[in-house]
């Protein structure tokens, strides 16, 4: 299928082109399976399905819930859904987590770090899409060898490991020399933001931050309530947790007795320089990950009523653009 037609069908399949991003430790199945009856497509890290041994039964529970949704609610859209695959040396888990997921015909791929030629090639065969996560345009040149789908642009400020690119810069790059789908990713929470996404040029926005603050997510009310008390004075960008830069909550940084100056100061390569290995906080559980968008976000909502309002505000932004 040509990559116009995998948009297009994409598109076809949701509310609002938004792609609801996979986020370790928080996504699980209700984020997912909210997600897409809501209309928009939901992901989630087959590395959250814990120990392996439950990512079939994730896939099979997930299936079996929209199913029954789409019987309950014949003619209403239901997004498909997607996995992240984390492919790096690092992560033993992904050939394996790969194998179940094309044996359960998962339709949609989010790939991270390494270039993804052995998934596209893996699950092409049944006509699955492989989105990759690149934050800069070297990256977009071997993921587009390798022959995905689409590009996640992963812009400045987005949670989690982010990109140091301005989005228009790092969109208007990528556009000199692919025309594929593109989603851009990062601090996007509103409606209107969705449709800046649009007008920038490309096909989807990705959300991750705003669906943390949702009554389906797994993170904690701790977590939660950090995010509606933050803006994004509280953002701090750092390698010091991974040795890869991404954004954290400062003061859950604080909260883990870190001194966020220390943070703050870190170079790429010097990886949790001063902590020591068996007292240290565990990155993403003790220390929580968010973008810089934090300051929009204004409500625990359950994540229907969240993308209905995404839907309002989008159109309401349109029209007020027509209007200009
Ligand atoms: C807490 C958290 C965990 C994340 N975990 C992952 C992950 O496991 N895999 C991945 O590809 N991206 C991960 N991301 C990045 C998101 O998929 C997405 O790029 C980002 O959240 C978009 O920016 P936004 O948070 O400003 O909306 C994570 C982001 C956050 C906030």
């Amino acid at each position: 299928m040509s990559q116009s037609s995998v948009c297009a069908q994409l598109r076809a399949q949701t509310r609002i082109p938004v792609i609801g991003a996979p986020m370790f430790l928080v996504s699980g199945v209700d984020l997912v399976v909210a997600q897409c009856t809501a209309g928009i497509i939901g992901t989630f890290p087959t590395l959250n399905a814990r120990p392996q041994e439950e990512l079939p039964v994730w896939l099979k529970e997930i299936r079996h819930r929209l199913d029954a949704y789409r019987q309950a609610h014949p003619g209403e859209i239901v997004s498909p859904f997607g996995v992240n695959l984390i492919i790096h040396p690092s992560n033993p888990r992904w050939e394996g987590d790969l194998e179940i997921c094309a044996e359960h015909e998962v339709p949609i791929y989010i790939t991270s770090l390494h270039a993804p030629g052995k998934v596209v090639e893996r699950v092409h065969q049944y006509g699955a899409a492989v989105l990759h996560d690149v934050t800069n345009a070297k990256h977009a040149r071997k993921a587009i060898d390798a022959g995905v789908d689409g590009l996640i642009l992963v812009s400045a400020g987005a949670g989690g490991h982010a990109g140091p690119l301005n989005p228009i810069a790092l969109v208007n790059e990528i556009r000199e020399f692919y025309d594929g789908p593109l989603i851009l990713s990062g601090c996007i929470t509103h409606g209107k933001d969705v449709l800046a996404a649009l007008a920038l040029g490309c096909e989807f926005g990705y959300i991750g931050t705003r669906f943390i603050v949702t009554e389906e997510s797994m993170a904690s009310h701790a977590y939660r309530n950090m995010i509606l008390s933050s803006t994004s004075d509280d953002i701090v960008y750092s390698p010091f947790f991974t040795g890869v830069p991404g954004n954290y909550l400062v003061p859950s940084i604080v909260a883990a007795g870190i001194d966020p100056a220390e943070v703050r100061g870190a170079m790429v390569g010097a990886r949790e320089v001063s902590l020591n290995r068996d007292s240290r906080p565990k990155t993403w559980k003790d220390i929580w990950g968010a973008g810089q968008g934090v300051g929009g976000i204004d409500a625990v909502l359950p994540v229907r009523a969240l993308v209905d309002r995404m839907i309002v505000e989008y159109r309401a932004a349109k029209e007020r653009l027509d209007a200009l």
